[in-house]
């Protein structure tokens, strides 16, 4: 158990993160792919939005089956993205604006193309990945590509082989189930350890750790696993005081006692699957796995959804987390449809926003969100987007929309060269335009951080006190801020529970009106109401 976790880390407190997927934010050299430098260019957007920690998708060599999830060299940049040089200019760029740049860091596994995979396909005496010793491959493993006899297991697609960090049980007639101190594990644990390292000292602020829950296999209540990740918070404390790790686990309750400083919340993860993001906003068209049921969700127009399922499980993490280390609230990321997807459309998304921004957990921007950028349905698969039937990943990918100029200010390429297409819409959303309005969801979203920023009551960690968890979303953040939310078309009413509270002066609001005794909000509306200082009349 990591017993402290402030260390040098406490900046986490005040973050609000950028997710950017580089192929597809700027292109500065015009071959119709995102690089660093175009990042570079558009670092201040992200200043003048607020947001002051990024997160940048693997941009490693690789060779792009999985969208460089499938890492070919850790140690060097991919060179459609720029050189080494770029990205030491682009972290250097962003600590001049105050943004902290973070890595991915895709630890159960490599590309089938890594030299440590080539090497192992060849020598069967190799520990690295897991190997069976021969014969027809069991279910799940994938027959050697080399001079090796046998088969490898996966950790994702088949050309993403899993990285041997032993498994946490033994199994007659199952020799590859090494031990999680076997020599192979060790050598994994050790270059994650080298791997973290080299981009620690070169400025970068930490990682987004992928599949972190995915390392040590069949782990019953993920206890190795977890044991794994201690062990490694332990020396990254030591060695880099103020790197932090993010874990893609879906279950901060496990993974932040492990030694995480952040868990997002995802569609996936934890004993109920991803049921507390599933059932705020992002269950939309597009990204769905077979066996999800379908579900009204909060922010659907309908009505048929409940923040309950969410805010149960953030107070139930947030119990068991019971000091520092965040729950990170992520509009969407590049693995699931967009805040605007399938029926849900842009006059919703404010309120998203305002509950984002107001919630104790950590919010975390995918990129173009900010300005209401939909998923884009019917694209095609592009490096291992698609998933299934009805998942395909591409339509949360598509270009950053800039400006309404030729390919949306992306790139100079011609349409058909860049990464993926466009969004087709006529009327799609872009930067520029928002930038000139100040009713829109942009100007809205950095009045947001801006608040945020301003108020510690509206931060990470602090408390909230519910007042109604149905149609409107009513609660107090720090004794302050009141916030209403209603995502429904249907207005909906509250009966004030104290009449102090129609003294509060709005902040921001659009629909919420308060009378001495009830609050009225029209679909789709938000409001944010400022009662006075801590410890004014309207603290209970
Ligand atoms: C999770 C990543 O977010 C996803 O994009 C990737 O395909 C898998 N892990 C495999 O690395």
């Amino acid at each position: 158990m990591v017993t402290s976790r402030t260390g040098g880390t406490s900046w986490l407190d005040a973050a609000v993160l950028y997710q950017i997927y580089p192929q597809s934010f700027a292109d500065s050299d015009g071959d119709g792919i995102g690089d660093f430098a175009g990042i570079t260019e558009r670092l201040g957007h992200l200043a003048w939005l607020g947001v002051n920690t990024v997160w940048i998708n693997p941009c490693f060599v690789s060779p792009f089956r999985d969208a460089g999830y499938d890492v070919s060299d850790h140690f060097t940049v991919a060179p459609r993205y720029g050189t080494a040089d770029d990205l030491a200019v682009l972290v250097e760029a962003a600590r001049g604006h105050g943004i902290r740049v973070l890595l991915d860091l895709v630890a159960g596994h490599t590309s089938d193309e890594h030299p440590w995979f080539l090497h192992s396909a060849d020598d069967p005496s190799d520990h690295r990945y897991i190997w069976t010793d021969g014969g027809a491959a069991p279910r799940g493993f994938v027959p050697s590509p080399g001079s090796r006899p046998g088969a490898y297991l996966p950790n994702f697609f088949e050309s993403q082989p899993a990285l041997n960090f032993g498994y946490a049980r033994e199994k007659e007639g199952q020799p590859w189930r090494q031990p999680v101190d076997a020599e192979g594990p060790r050598a994994n644990r050790a270059a994650l350890r080298e791997i973290m390292d080299h981009w620690l000292r070169l400025g970068f602020a930490g990682f987004r750790v992928d599949m972190a829950s995915s390392l040590v296999k069949d782990d019953p209540g993920l206890r190795e696993t977890a044991r794994l990740w201690t062990e490694l918070r332990g020396w990254l404390d030591r060695a880099h005081p103020e790197a932090v790790i993010m874990a893609e686990w879906g279950d901060p309750a496990v993974s932040v006692p492990a030694g995480f400083h952040v868990d997002f919340f995802l569609q996936f993860g934890g004993e109920t699957d991803g049921l507390a993001m599933r059932s705020l906003w992002n269950n939309g068209q597009g990204t769905v796995l077979e066996h999800w049921d379908p579900l009204d969700c909060f922010f659907d127009a309908g009505g048929g959804g409940s923040p309950r399922p969410f805010v149960e499980a953030w107070r139930e993490a947030t119990r068991v987390i019971g000091g520092p280390g965040h729950v990170s609230l992520p509009t969407s990321n590049h693995d699931f449809a967009r805040l605007a997807c399938g029926a849900r459309t842009r006059e919703q998304l404010p309120a998203a926003f305002v509950l984002q921004m107001t919630w104790p957990t950590l919010p975390a921007i995918y990129y173009g969100d900010e300005i209401g950028m939909r998923f884009v349905p019917g694209l095609p698969d592009v490096e291992g987007s698609r998933l299934g039937p009805r998942y395909n990943r591409a339509g949360s990918r598509t270009p950053m929309q800039w400006d309404a100029g030729p390919n949306a200010g992306f790139s100079t390429a011609a349409a058909d060269r860049l990464y993926l297409p466009l969004d087709p819409d006529p009327d799609r959303p872009d930067v520029a335009s928002q930038r000139a309005d100040p009713d829109s969801l942009l100007n809205l979203v950095r009045r947001l951080i801006a608040l945020r920023a301003a108020a510690p009551e509206l931060r990470g960690g602090g408390d909230v006190e519910i007042l109604d968890d149905g149609f409107p979303f009513a609660y107090v953040r720090g004794g302050r801020y009141l916030v209403v939310v209603n995502p429904r078309r249907e207005p909906a009413t509250l009966p004030l529970p104290r009449p102090e509270l129609a003294a509060a002066r709005p902040v921001e609001r659009a629909g919420v009106t308060m009378n001495a005794d009830s609050v009225t909000a029209a679909a789709f509306s938000y409001g944010i109401f400022e009662c006075g200082g801590p410890g004014n009349a309207a603290a209970p």
